[in-house]
């Protein structure tokens, strides 16, 4: 029988991190390659998120990604067998109907996607879904502050909790969250210091991004860290390369190869062997 991984990162060893003070690491994954990177690079999650619609599709948001496009893109991720721990993030409509359909969806990410969790956006109208999901035995980390898929309800990608009565729902939601059972909650552009007081409070870890250095742990959507992403960047992102520039480069100087007759070169190209070589002239 096949031995289980020991250097598999699991829901287990995150909490282990929070508790001993170190930061965990997060970065989303649509696909086999960048999930190959990012594992060798030593993420303790890869999240395949639903920002697939945005920086992989091109839609405005993320309302148009389907369970079965994600279910795709996790399945790419899983195959490259990372030691991070994979989270498939429940697509808009995916958990908002019916506790059944949402089991029935999360369920698809462990069985078809070969996901070890799922994420899904929302607080207190979320508790029951969320409740249901941990019943099934399938770990779930929430995602409070910005829910990208209530874009339509908040008006646009606005920073949440500067008011005082939104400030103390997020941190009740959390509160509440961690009560059910959750194993780790995304905290989306979100005054910083709400996210330290909700991550000082909480003995589960908090995954930030846009929500400051007090969280327990950062993620960021990879084509952004890596300088992909042609449309607007909110201020939270940092670029920690000009990937685009590169990939750019690289493109005119094969266009130019190609059109100058310098690619392919005699190594770069196959040979007959010599009697056929000769009989064929
Ligand atoms: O979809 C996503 O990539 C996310 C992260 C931004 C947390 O939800």
């Amino acid at each position: 029988m096949r031995q289980p991984d020991l250097k598999k990162k699991t829901v287990l060893h995150l909490a282990q991190k929070k508790a001993k003070g170190e930061k965990i690491t997060a970065v989303t994954a649509y696909d086999f390659p960048t999930a190959r990177i990012a594992a060798e690079a030593g993420v303790d999650i890869i999240l395949v998120g639903d920002s697939l619609g945005m920086v992989l599709q091109g839609h405005k948001n993320t309302l148009k990604v389907t369970m079965d496009e994600m279910i795709y893109h996790t399945l790419m991720v899983a195959r490259a067998e990372p030691q991070s721990l994979v989270v498939g993030d429940m697509p808009f409509q995916s958990f908002h109907v019916s506790i059944e359909k949402t089991m029935e969806n999360a369920c698809r990410f462990i069985k078809e996607g070969g996901a070890e969790a799922v994420k899904l956006e929302g607080g207190r109208k979320r508790f029951r879904v969320i409740e249901a999901l941990l019943n099934a035995e399938i770990p779930v980390m929430g995602h409070l502050g910005l829910t990208p898929q209530s874009v339509h309800q908040i008006g646009g990608f606005k920073v949440q909790g500067k008011l005082r009565e939104k400030a103390r729902e997020i941190f009740a939601d959390a509160m509440e969250l961690e009560k059910l059972g959750v194993f780790a909650i995304v905290l989306e552009s979100i005054p910083r210091e709400l996210a330290k007081k909700i991550s000082d409070t909480l003995s589960i870890p908090t995954i930030g991004i846009g929500a400051g250095p007090g969280c327990d742990g950062q993620v960021l959507v990879f084509p952004d860290l890596v300088g992909l992403t042609s449309m607007y960047l909110p201020k939270f992102v940092r670029k920690y390369a000009d990937t685009n520039a590169l990939w750019l480069q690289a493109l005119r100087e094969y266009i130019r190869d190609v059109q100058s007759g310098a690619f392919p070169n005699d190594q770069e190209s196959y040979h007959l062997d010599k009697d056929i070589d000769e009989f064929l002239l």
